[in-house]
């Protein structure tokens, strides 16, 4: 029993109210696991609690809230089966587990995320967007989800493997981690969890995929144990020649867990920046501005002076979070705000209810990066996109640095303009996604826009 738990009678949480008896609100959930906790939170002052299933969840959506959950208070909120069975298909790398061996496991790859150590993603970047924007043709109409996996599948095949994944591996690849994860978000809120022997068309997809991954990465990791001298300067050479000595399963392991963990996200986020390029022509030109004032492609160092493109991503970031809930275990009882919070519930925390909340962001629901500019400290107390403690993303730099690179490069050189007017909605698959295909159309520069940035250097680190 939590220690402060006897000192006042604590409240119990607000009970979301209707649900069936035997569901609950799993329906729900199912349907809009990003937008059911967002508007029960928004009802309930932050901090609501329901049944999905026999589960019983208590749903946080308070930056302070969060904060005790994810920092004061980690050691009584581990990792639950949301993550143990992310580990079906990568395995038991850093997202999939907690403890003493994942400790082991970030310290051992810790070094490999080092800021020093992004010049061979800055490098991979440019040269992805060298090729990127050749091929954008002024006139074209592309999809943004589409383009934004094919930037993100090769910028992390480079950085991470220095393989150059083309298109049709790219898509397969793709689809494959795609399908699995959806297959594993559902197997998470289903009801009956059979064992992954059981051969269910489910259990063979996965296993499916799980072979596809290991294949594939344990070839790369095969040939650099053979011949270790021969191995590029990339952050796989990083993870290998790290404190750790990790065997070749966890290598495969971590290195499946990074290229998953990285490219779904990233790739997430870069669809939403094309976007809100698209719907604000105006900030998209200033961006323009500020890349081609500094007069070269920028690199690692230079992201200091593209304060209005850092903030676009923050701004981008808060407004649609690839990862909109984050799932823990109440390992004992506890309080959350003077709320009992009994052992063995599965604590949501909603990111999407945090960054769209009107107490701590004005306009919440505006797309007004300023706000993270100058004073804009105060708003990022609020602002989770790779959540906080612990378990915060090792690859926070990492995705930092690629999209402010990619925008950088696109805004310099041209523009993206809307095909469809009208509201684009929010669907929670893996990642926060558009509901339906944002097609953009390439435009040039507009007059008076400058020189494009020069194509084909790689800036120094
Ligand atoms: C915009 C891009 C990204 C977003 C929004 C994002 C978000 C997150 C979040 C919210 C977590 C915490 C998950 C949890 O504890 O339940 C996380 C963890 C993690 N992320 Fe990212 N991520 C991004 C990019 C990347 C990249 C590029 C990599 C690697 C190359 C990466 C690798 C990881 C790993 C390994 C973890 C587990 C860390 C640990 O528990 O020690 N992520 N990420």
């Amino acid at each position: 029993m939590h220690p402060d738990l006897g000192r006042d009678s604590p409240r119990p949480i607000p009970e979301l109210p209707g649900g069936t008896p035997l569901l609950g609100h799993l329906s729900a959930m199912a349907a809009a696991p990003h937008l059911f906790p967002v508007r029960a939170l928004a009802a309930h002052g932050g901090l609501a609690a329901w049944r999905v299933g026999p589960r019983r969840v208590v749903a946080v959506g308070r930056a302070d809230l969060a904060r005790h959950v994810l920092v004061t208070a980690a050691d009584r909120y581990p990792r639950g089966a949301v993550n143990r069975n992310l580990g079906t298909v990568i395995g038991d790398g850093l997202l999939a587990t907690e403890g003493e061996p994942w400790l082991a496991r970030r310290r051992a790859l810790q070094p490999a995320f080092r800021p020093d150590r992004l010049h061979a993603l800055a490098a991979a970047t440019h040269a992805v967007m060298d090729e990127v924007l050749a091929r954008w043709q002024v006139g074209e109409v592309l999809d943004a989800l589409t383009e934004a996996r094919r930037i993100a599948i090769r910028v992390i095949g480079r950085a991470l493997l220095s393989l150059d994944i083309d298109e049709a591996r790219g898509a397969a690849f793709t689809a494959a981690v795609q399908q699995s994860l959806l297959h594993l978000s559902r197997r998470n809120w289903s009801l009956l969890r059979l064992p992954l022997w059981v051969p269910t068309p489910l259990h063979r997809a996965l296993l499916g995929t799980r072979r596809t991954l290991d294949d594939f990465v344990g070839a790369v990791i095969d040939a650099r144990l053979a011949d270790p001298g021969a191995a590029p300067d990339d952050m796989l050479a990083a993870i290998m020649a790290g404190r750790g000595h990790l065997s070749r399963a966890a290598l495969v392991n971590e290195t499946k867990t990074l290229f998953v963990a990285g490219f779904e996200t990233t790739a997430t986020a870069l669809t939403w920046l094309f976007h809100l390029l698209a719907r604000h022509p105006g900030w998209a030109a200033s961006l323009g501005e500020e890349a081609r004032a500094l007069g070269r492609p920028p690199g690692l160092s230079d992201l200091r002076q593209l304060p209005r493109i850092a903030a676009t991503v923050e701004e981008a970031m808060r407004l649609y979070p690839p990862v909109y809930n984050m799932g823990r275990e109440a390992a004992q009882d506890d309080l959350l705000d003077g709320h009992a919070v009994p052992e063995g519930v599965t604590v949501l925390v909603s990111i999407l209810a945090i960054h769209r909340d009107p107490a701590a962001f004005e306009e919440a629901a505006r797309f007004r990066p300023e706000r993270f500019l100058g004073e804009g400290a105060a708003a990022r107390r609020a602002l989770l996109p790779y959540a906080w403690g612990r378990h915060q993303c090792i690859g926070n730099h990492f995705a930092d640095l690629e999209l402010a690179l990619v925008l950088a490069r696109i805004v310099g050189a041209r523009r993206l303009l809307p095909v469809e007017e009208g509201e684009v909605g929010l669907l929670g698959r893996t990642t926060l996604v558009p509901d339906r295909p944002i097609r953009l159309k390439v435009a040039p520069l507009a007059r008076g826009g400058g020189a494009p940035l020069a194509r084909g250097e790689v800036p120094p680190a």
